[in-house]
């Protein structure tokens, strides 16, 4: 267990952890449920409660699982070198795959459990306009904010995680492997899941506050 800590220290220190996860101890379902039980708790549209929550703790499954993982950042990257800019955000030109992405990336295999947040209604991508931002931001509205409780939960336990979503570039894959209907559900990310080597953990660097706030106008 952690150490106590205050509401906003939890929240300000909950990161993607990568280095510090510890493959070698096991990850009790029971812990995994009661943090489930906590995400849970988070507004989700119209109350539908259209999620489901695959745990992978199955060694062979969590292995072929980051292999899917493995692969699709290799593409990403291959793309990204190759500049092919489909997956380019916020008009960045380049991305550069840190360290301990490429740790995370290479030891995938080695966690105890993977998570796959799962939503009902795949987004159909030909809604266009008002109607397909009012769908896109309902669905992911339904269901992040259950998987940050979700980290919250893990961290406040003295467990951590990494919020990742490469491996969508190959989602099929995945539902396959999983048994996921890819034709109406639409996976959120992948999460691997362990106890984290030591608690401390530290805020991290942003942007400050007054750069990216604005009142009553744009
Ligand atoms: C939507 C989203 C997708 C992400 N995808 C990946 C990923 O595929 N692989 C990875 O190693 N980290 C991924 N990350 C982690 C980010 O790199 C990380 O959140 C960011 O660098 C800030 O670090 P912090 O979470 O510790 O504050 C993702 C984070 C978010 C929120």
């Amino acid at each position: 267990m952690s150490p106590e800590l205050s509401i906003d220290a939890l929240l300000t220190t909950t990161r993607t952890v990568r280095k510090r996860l510890d493959f070698e101890r096991l990850v009790e379902r029971a812990v995994l449920e009661e943090c489930l039980e906590i995400a849970l708790q988070a507004p989700n549209g119209s109350n539908h409660q259209q999620w489901r929550w695959v745990v992978i703790d199955d060694r062979e499954r969590i292995e072929n699982a980051a292999e899917i993982y493995r692969s699709a950042m290799d593409q990403y990257v291959e793309d990204i070198a190759a500049g092919r800019e489909q997956y380019l955000r916020g008009g960045s030109r380049s991305e550069q795959i840190g360290e301990s992405v490429e740790y995370l990336k290479l030891n995938m295999h080695r966690v105890p459990v993977l998570l796959v947040p799962v939503q009902e209604d795949r987004f159909d991508v030909h809604r266009k306009g008002a109607a397909g931002t009012y769908h896109q931001a309902s669905q992911w509205g339904s269901i992040l904010p259950a998987v940050w409780n979700f980290m919250l939960a893990l961290r406040s336990r003295g467990l951590g995680s990494a919020w990742t979503t490469i491996h969508l570039l190959r989602e099929r894959e995945m539902a396959e492997l999983l048994g996921i209907p890819y034709e109406r559900h639409v996976q959120a990310g992948l999460f691997p899941i362990a106890y984290t080597m030591g608690s401390e953990f530290r805020r991290a660097a942003r942007r400050p506050v007054d750069e990216v706030i604005s009142y009553n106008q744009w």
